[in-house]
This record gives C-alpha cells, structure tokens and sequence, in this order.
C-alpha cells in the first residue's frame, strides 16, 4: 500500500538511492534536507531515473519552526531518519557539531512526530555502535561501545528511541545498523560524492582510479588478518536502500525499537578491494602501506540472520557489481554533481 515517507537527509549518498526504491515502489516522498553535505542536483536525477516527483524542502532539522511547517502541511504514516553529520575524523575535532546537529535535529524531528501523530520510524545507525567488537561476525546483541564523538551520536539516538518507545508503545522503530555501503545505482546518475579528500575507502580508490588521485594509503598492514590490511562487510548502497523498504513495510507489525544489522555478512581486506576496484575499473590503481589510522579495527562484519528472519531482506549484489556500479558513477561523474 502507497504511503507518505518524510525522508531526512534524503539528498545525501544513501538517502538519495532510498528515494528512487520508495518513489519506484508508489510511495509519496518528501525530503528534508539542509544541503550541508549534499547537492539538490542528486533529487533532480532521482525524479528523472523513476519518473515520478518527489517534494524537497531545504530545511535544517533543528531548525523547530521550519520543520514544524513541514508536518503542518502533511500527513506522514512514517520517517527514515537519514539526516545527520558522519565524518569520524571530524566528529573528534569538532565534537559539539556533531552532538548538537545530530542528537538537537533528532530531538526536533521526534518531538514533531509526536505532535503530529507519526510515530513510525527507520533509524540510519551503524556498525560503528559495535566499536571494537569481541569477535566475528557481530550479531545485534553485542555489547555497544563507541570510539568516537560520531559513534557516540549513534549510541545515544539508539537509546533515546529505545526510551521513547518504551514509555509510549505507540512509537514503532527499527534502528538499522549498516555496516560499509560501497556502489552506486547502475544507472551511474546517483551515487557518493564526497566533499574534498574521502574519508572512506571504495571512494578513495575510485578517484585514484580516475586520476583525481595518485596513490590509495593502506592504514596500516599488520593487522591479526589474513593479509595484515583491515577487513570490512561492504554492502552494495541500493541493496541497503531495499532494507529500507522492506523496514517500512514491516514496521507496522514490530512493537517497539528493535536493531538490525544490514550486512553482507562477508568481509574482504583493503587489499581485495584494491584489486576489485583495478578489476571493475580496468586502471591500475597505485597504493602504498602507511601507518594504522587511530580508532580503526582489524574486522567487522555482519551476522545477517537477523535481517533475514525479520525482515525478510538479504543483500543480492557481489562485490564486483558493487565496483563495476562505483565506477561506472566515478568514471561518468569524475567530479561528483555540478554545482547547484
Ligand atoms: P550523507 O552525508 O550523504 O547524507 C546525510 C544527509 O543529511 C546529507 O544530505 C546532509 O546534507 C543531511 N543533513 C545533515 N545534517 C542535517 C540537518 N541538521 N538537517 C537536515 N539535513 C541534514 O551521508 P550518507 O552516507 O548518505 O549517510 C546517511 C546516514 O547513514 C547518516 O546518518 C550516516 O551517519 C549513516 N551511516 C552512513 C554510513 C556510510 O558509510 N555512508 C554508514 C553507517 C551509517
Ligand atoms: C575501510 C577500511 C581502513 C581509507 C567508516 C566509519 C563507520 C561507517 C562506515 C558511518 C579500513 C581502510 C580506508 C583509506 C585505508 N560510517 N582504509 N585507506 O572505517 O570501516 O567505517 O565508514 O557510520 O562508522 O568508521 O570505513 O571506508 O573508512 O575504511 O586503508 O584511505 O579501509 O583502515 O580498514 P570504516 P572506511
């Protein structure tokens, strides 16, 4: 059944392939968005891929009144909550950025909610919940320990909804911990645009691919691995953006808060992806070993069963279709979207 999704941060990376599955599956989408880390232009070719329109407003989530406006003139039957900063490196030098925009825009999103009668929602949290984990792979009932200020913003948006929906069994939320979404849609219109030097790595390698950049720096290859270089679950972004879906489907019939992983359930080491990234890419791609970057781990990857009993879901897409689809976006779009 056609519903009305209010999508925050629906502009961004992962929020922007949500849009194209909610728009093609019949839903009603209206995006919130400040634009912060994210370009107007990534809606445009959303609309243009389905077919159909979408509502955008530029609006910041802490901003009370602003949103406030936004649920006066519509009737919500439930949330994704995307919109949020997620730079770790950043999250530790500008610490009071990251709590204020991403524990403030949650307070206001839920407070107007409430008022509002929408108690539905889908929670963009993450593997980095589980911080150094024990041991492999990580179920949903791990320990939570946070390494970082962004980490922590996580953490805590976890536990206020837990909370909400303890006190009030009107609230429904599904906390979705991804784990490293990689890729783009196969169209090569959307995909990861990041502003300046990548953070991650399938991003990283993609430039050095098309000559942005000249080397990929490998953090570090003494790790208890089987190659000594960090192993990760990447997931391909449109499988994760179909967890969406399945989520809201689902979500009427799942009392209160409850987490999921949203993995492949298999890692690979930066090495691999290396050489998945010069395999889909056909370019060489130079690297060279550098020091371990401060709070990464040796291996995380998904026990997925969960998501699979729960929601039904199960990631389709390998890796080599995650980088063909990363490249074919890196090699059409070598700067990211035109400037607004
Ligand atoms: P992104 O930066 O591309 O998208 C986030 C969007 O939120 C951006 O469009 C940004 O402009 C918007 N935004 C930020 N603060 C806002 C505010 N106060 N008001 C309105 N809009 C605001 O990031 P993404 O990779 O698409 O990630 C989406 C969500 O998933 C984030 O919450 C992120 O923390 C989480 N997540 C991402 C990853 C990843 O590796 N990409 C992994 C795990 C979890
Ligand atoms: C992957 C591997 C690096 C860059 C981060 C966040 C996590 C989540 C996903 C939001 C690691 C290595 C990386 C480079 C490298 N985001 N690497 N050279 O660190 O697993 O997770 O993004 O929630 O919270 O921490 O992802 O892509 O940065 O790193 O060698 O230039 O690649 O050491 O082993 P990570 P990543």
């Amino acid at each position: 059944m056609a519903k009305n999704i209010l999508v925050t941060g629906g502009a961004g990376y992962i929020g922007s392939h949500t849009c194209v599955e909610l728009l093609k599956a019949g839903h009603d989408v209206v995006v919130v968005d400040n634009l912060v880390n994210s370009s107007q232009e990534s809606l445009r070719r959303v609309e243009e891929l389905v077919g159909r329109s979408l509502e955008f407003r530029q609006v910041d989530l802490c901003d009370a009144v602003a949103l406030e406006r936004v649920f006066e003139e519509h009737t919500f039957d439930a949330v994704v909550h995307f919109a949020g900063l997620k730079a770790v490196g950043e999250s530790c030098e500008i610490p009071l950025r990251y709590y204020e925009n991403n524990l403030h825009g949650t307070f206001e999103l839920m407070k107007a909610m409430d008022k509002h009668d929408c108690r539905n929602i889908v929670f963009s949290s993450s593997a980095t919940v589980y911080g150094d984990p024990a041991s492999v792979p990580i179920t949903e009932d791990f320990p939570l320990q946070t390494t970082n200020p962004y980490g922590r913003t996580k953490y805590f948006i976890e536990e206020i909804l837990r909370d909400q929906c303890l006190a009030d069994d009107r609230w429904r939320c599904l906390l979705l911990r991804y784990f490293n979404p990689i890729g783009a849609h196969s169209s090569g219109r959307i995909g990861e645009d990041p502003n300046g030097i990548p953070n991650n790595l399938m991003p990283y390698v993609m430039q050095v691919a098309v000559g942005l950049r000249e080397e990929v720096v490998v953090f570090g290859d003494d790790y208890e691995t089987p190659d000594g270089t960090g192993v990760r679950d990447y997931i391909h972004v449109v499988d994760l953006a179909l967890g969406h879906l399945v989520a809201l489907e689902k979500l009427p019939g799942l009392p209160g808060c409850t987490a999921v992983n949203l993995g492949t359930g298999q890692g690979y080491s930066v090495l691999e992806m290396i050489a998945a990234g010069r395999e889909a890419s056909g370019r060489e791609i130079s690297y060279r070993i550098g020091d371990r970057r401060a709070g990464d781990i040796a291996t995380c990857y998904a026990d997925s069963a969960m998501a699979a009993s729960l929601l039904g879901w199960r990631a389709e897409k390998g890796l080599s279709e995650m980088c063909v689809d990363a490249w074919r976006w890196q090699s059409e779009n070598p700067d990211g979207y035109p400037e607004d």
